[in-house]
């Protein structure tokens, strides 16, 4: 990863992901797709545009109750977010309390908060600041007098989009609708690196229920995706459910699923149950009828809204510091990626043993393009030492390499070196594809 616009001295809150990086994404977005579209009958995929119409904004309620509780430190200027300065003193404060709430709390604990710049404590009265990103979009005035919003979170391309899924597709409730995408908010003080960042993707899926089978559907929903998460190789201690204290008004219950970052446990995804709210508010924004008709009961009404809500650079971090791993292999101390085999950015690098020897370079041009047909990606090396070779590898996960020698051009097999135990083996050419496919894709979490 790279922070945005690095030769011009970065800009704050947006990163951009290399060569590795983009793979390593992709792969998470695909195993969410799998397990949230392909593995379920009853869930449906949906790509919605980033801009909508500023109604949408209005009637969910963004454009007034979407904000985060901003102060400045008097000295240094330092913009901070009051909820977060509270927290980080360990006393309970969250973007859902209202400015009167969360003055009172500030003043109570004051002697106890430092500007994070400067560290004096001098800082203006907290305003809650909105966090939707505002364009001129289509918005032709010399002030940006009507702007319109980069999306907020995805979902909200999913609500207004219900209709017309449900009745191009013919379906029955319950069912959902998963959308990956950007997502863009004005964060106050981006931190954490990717964490917290102002332009980042989120994974979304939006599932419509007989309000009677809201919560029974919600449980469910939070079990599915727990073991989502540690299908991805994550192991369970470092995974907790946080139940949410000051739930929005009109949510029955909300989880998040926290991971144990660095700095301690946080945020990855959230399970919420929103009632019809939404649907609600759409219907009226728009003047639309969103409501189902059952069929079988000729009953009619808003469908409830169980969600998935997780960010796909949250997801990569967690994924990134699970992965990390020191341990000892020939004496010295090595640092490597422990990615689940189908998650890693590089499934597999093949290597002729000298690089001068035209006869071992071709061969393991010819072995790299047959096994490329069913596995990717694959790099092919031929640059310094093996051993030299083999740590590049390890630093960026690769879960095996294959080195083609002198006995390869006799017995047609090569050494196949696993990633997580150093160990070698000998293996049959031929044998090599099915070798890997078992390998990589073990778990049946094919991805690709
Ligand atoms: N539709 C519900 C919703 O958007 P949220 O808790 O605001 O809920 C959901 O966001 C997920 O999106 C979070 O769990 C997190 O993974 C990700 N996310 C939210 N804000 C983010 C940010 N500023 N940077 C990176 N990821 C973010």
């Amino acid at each position: 990863m790279y922070p945005s616009s690095e030769i011009y001295g970065g800009f704050a809150g947006v990163y951009d992901f290399g060569p590795y990086g983009v793979e390593l994404k992709n792969n998470l977005k695909a195993q969410w797709w799998q397990k949230m579209v392909y593995e379920r009958d009853d869930i449906v995929g949906l790509d919605s545009a980033i801009f909508m119409r500023p109604e949408i904004w209005e009637a969910s309620g963004h454009t007034k109750g979407f904000s985060d509780p901003l102060m400045e430190c008097k000295d240094c200027n330092t913009r901070s977010r009051a909820d977060k300065l509270l927290e980080d003193v360990g006393i309970f404060a969250d973007e859902k309390m209202s400015e009167t709430e969360i003055n009172s709390l500030f003043s109570e604990n004051k002697d106890k908060i430092k500007c994070p710049k400067c560290g004096k404590k001098n800082f203006t009265e907290i305003k809650k600041f909105n966090l939707l990103v505002k364009s001129n979009l289509g918005d032709f005035t010399n002030d940006n007098s009507e702007p319109v919003y980069l999306r907020g979170e995805t979902c909200q391309g999913i609500y207004v989009n219900y209709k017309n899924v449900l009745d191009s597709m013919h379906l029955k409730l319950p069912f959902g609708i998963a959308q990956i995408g950007k997502a863009f908010r004005n964060e106050i003080s981006p931190r954490q690196f990717i964490f917290r960042g102002r332009e980042f993707e989120q994974m979304e899926m939006q599932y419509f229920t007989n309000p009677k089978d809201e919560m029974e559907e919600y449980e469910k929903l939070r079990e599915y995706r727990w073991k989502a998460i540690l299908d991805l190789g994550i192991d369970e201690k470092n995974l907790k459910w946080k139940k949410h204290k000051n739930l929005v008004f009109y949510a029955k219950e909300a989880y998040d699923i926290e991971y144990n970052f660095p700095w301690g446990f946080n945020e990855i995804e959230g399970v919420h149950a929103r009632g019809d709210y939404d649907l609600t508010q759409h219907s009226k924004g728009s003047g639309k009828q969103l409501d189902y008709l059952d069929q079988e009961s000729g009953e009619k009404f808003i469908p409830h809204i169980i969600e998935s809500s997780g960010g796909v650079e949250r997801l990569f971090f967690a994924i990134m510091t699970e992965a990390y791993t020191e341990d000892e292999l020939g004496g010295e101390t090595r640092v490597f990626l422990k990615f689940k085999p189908s998650l890693a950015p590089v499934k597999v690098a093949v290597f002729p043993l000298l690089k001068n020897k035209p006869e071992l370079v071709d061969k393991a041009r010819e072995i790299f393009e047959a096994l490329k047909k069913e596995i990717k990606p694959m790099v092919f090396d031929d640059n310094g030492n093996i051993g030299k070779r083999y740590r590049r590898q390890d630093e960026i996960g690769t879960p095996y390499c294959v080195t083609i020698d002198f006995d390869t051009l006799v017995d047609d097999t090569v050494t196949v070196r696993d990633r997580d135990t150093g160990k070698q083996e000998r293996v049959k050419a031929v044998e090599l594809t099915s070798f890997m496919k078992k390998g990589i894709y073990e778990s049946g979490n094919k991805i690709l």
